[in-house]
Formats: structure tokens, C-alpha cells, sequence
């Protein structure tokens, strides 16, 4: 890692690190690569799911859960079922910090960006359910044409009437409805596009309806782009103060104050060198 001091050797940094894909990626043609290949994450496959996490949910996410971790086909919005692209998940350890995370704090608005076959959800929803409070939002432009709408499809089936809303909007055209009918959220999760510039505006967009004293929280910090987000929060970003976790694959910010950085205001992070290979093959 480098501390870069400059904006310009920065925005060189940052050109790198968006270009830094392996060369196998680049030699296809756009067309031929499916919308799943663009958000699927292909990391190694972790050495077992940890389905035992699960024993403390509440029928039906539990078995729900269970059958999509166990890669189970889950009915589309067609009416037909649809096998599941293995590597899009989150993990039972990171479902469960979440889902344990809203049965402690009990949180009245959480939003997600980024459904994907709906893990996550299921998690927000379970929590809901227990608590007989809150309500959550879910925001997917391509959950019909990349993911058969089952990140829709079941967690619209499990919701408790009048608590889930499903937005198929980019984050950013939903950031700004959200904010126009002045929603304010207690906690974020930001799963969505993950190029660097799609993080670091996601943070942009959704800190603003983060209320004080609630938490955003990044998904997938095996990624530079990811990580070097978070860089630049923990750099430049003391209105939010970073809370640990025993998960390393997430960074969670409580929102502590309000933005008032002055109109020059703005500290050198570290941009991550360390860019995981991620093949694209299906
Ligand atoms: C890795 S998946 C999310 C996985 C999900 N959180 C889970 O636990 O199963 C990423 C999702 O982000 C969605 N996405 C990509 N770009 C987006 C954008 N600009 N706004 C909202 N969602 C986006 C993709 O359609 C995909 O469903």
C-alpha cells in the first residue's frame, strides 16, 4: 500500500486500480458476458458454510436459508425454479451479525443495495419478523433480468405484510426518491455494484439518510475497491466513526455527527495495491 499525497497520483492510483482485472477479462467482448458475471463474487470457496449458525432463526427463513445455502433451485418471478449461482451469497457468519445486529438495536428503517437471490434479505426480514417492528427496503435494478426475481419472489412470500418495499431502481435514482420523501434509515448495507466509484457514491448517496447514531455497513473487504472506500471514510469521514466486528469480510460506520468538513477539506488515504484474481468464468 501507498500513502498517495496528491490528488493527481491518487486519481492515477485509482485509474490502475479499476484497470488491474485480469487480461482474460478484457479480451472478451462485452456482449458474451452475462449481466451475473458482472456482480457474481468469485473468491475462493470458503471451506465450509457454517449452516449451524442458522439454529437461531425462526421457521420459515431458517429453512429458506438453509435450502438456498444447500444451492437448492428457488422459484423465479416466472412461476419456473432457477439454480443458484453458488459464489453470490453472503455468508451465514455475516447473515447472522446482521440479523443479530437488528434484533439488538431494533431498528425502525434498514435498507440494502443489492438483493442478488436475496441472503441478505432473508436475514433483515427474519429480524423484522422476531421483533414485530421495523421496516426494510431493498433496492436491485436488474433483480428480473440477472437473478429471475427470486431475491424478490421469496422474501416477498416471507415478509410480514406492509414491512418490505422492493425498489427496482439504480441506488443512485433510488438514493435520490429516498431522499426527496425525506427517508432516514437506522442501518445501510451497501452489497450493490462493486467497482470502486459504485461503492464510494453508494457511501456518498446513502450516508446523507443515515440517521446520527445509526450504522452503514460495506459489504466484501477481500476487495480493493471495497477497502480502499473504507479508506477514504476512516481518512476523511468523522462524522462516522468505525465499529468493529469480529467479521472480516464487512467495515461498519455509526453515522456520529453531521458533515461539516469545510469545501477544501481533504486528507490522502491509502489506496489498496493488493487486488484479489477474480475469474469470470461461469
Ligand atoms: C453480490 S449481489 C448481492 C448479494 C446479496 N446481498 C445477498 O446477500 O445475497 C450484488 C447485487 O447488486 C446489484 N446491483 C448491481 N449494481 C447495482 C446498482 N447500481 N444499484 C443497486 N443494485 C445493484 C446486482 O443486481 C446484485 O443483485
Amino acid at each position: 500500500m501507498s500513502l498517495l499525497a496528491a490528488n493527481t497520483s491518487w486519481l492515477i492510483a485509482c485509474l490502475n486500480l479499476t484497470h488491474s482485472r485480469p487480461t482474460d477479462t478484457k479480451e472478451k467482448p462485452m456482449r458474451a458476458r452475462s449481466l451475473l458475471n458482472l456482480f457474481s463474487k468469485r473468491t475462493p470457496r470458503p471451506p465450509g458454510l457454517q449452516l449451524e449458525l442458522l439454529d437461531d432463526l425462526d421457521a420459515p427463513f431458517k429453512s429458506t436459508l438453509l435450502s438456498m445455502y444447500h444451492g437448492e433451485p428457488q422459484l423465479g418471478v416466472d412461476g419456473q425454479h432457477h439454480s443458484l449461482d453458488e459464489t453470490v451469497k453472503i455468508s451465514p457468519e455475516e447473515g447472522m451479525w446482521l440479523y443479530e445486529e437488528c434484533r439488538k438495536s431494533k431498528p425502525g428503517r434498514t435498507v440494502e443495495i443489492g438483493l442478488g437471490y436475496g441472503f441478505s434479505t432473508l436475514f433483515f426480514l427474519a429480524a423484522l419478523a422476531k421483533n414485530n417492528f421495523g421496516h426494510h427496503s431493498a433496492i436491485d435494478p436488474y433483480q428480473r433480468s440477472a437473478w429471475h426475481g427470486i431475491g424478490l419472489t421469496t422474501p416477498k412470500a416471507l415478509a410480514p405484510p406492509g414491512r418490505f418495499r422492493f425498489v427496482e431502481q439504480t441506488s443512485v435514482r433510488a438514493a435520490v426518491e429516498l431522499e426527496r420523501e425525506c427517508w432516514a434509515y437506522d442501518l445501510i448495507f451497501i452489497d450493490g455494484g462493486h467497482l470502486f466509484e459504485d461503492v464510494l457514491v453508494d457511501f456518498f448517496l446513502y450516508a446523507k439518510l443515515c440517521k446520527i447514531g445509526g450504522l452503514v455497513i460495506l459489504d466484501d473487504m477481500w476487495m480493493s475497491s471495497v477497502k480502499t472506500v473504507v479508506s477514504f471514510v476512516r481518512t476523511n469521514r468523522s462524522d462516522f466513526s468505525e465499529v468493529q466486528t469480529p467479521i472480516p469480510n464487512i467495515c461498519v460506520f455509526q453515522r456520529v455527527g453531521k458533515d461539516e468538513r469545510k469545501w477544501h477539506h481533504f486528507r490522502p488515504f491509502i489506496v489498496d495495491q493488493h487486488q484479489i484474481e477474480v475469474s469470470d468464468e461461469s
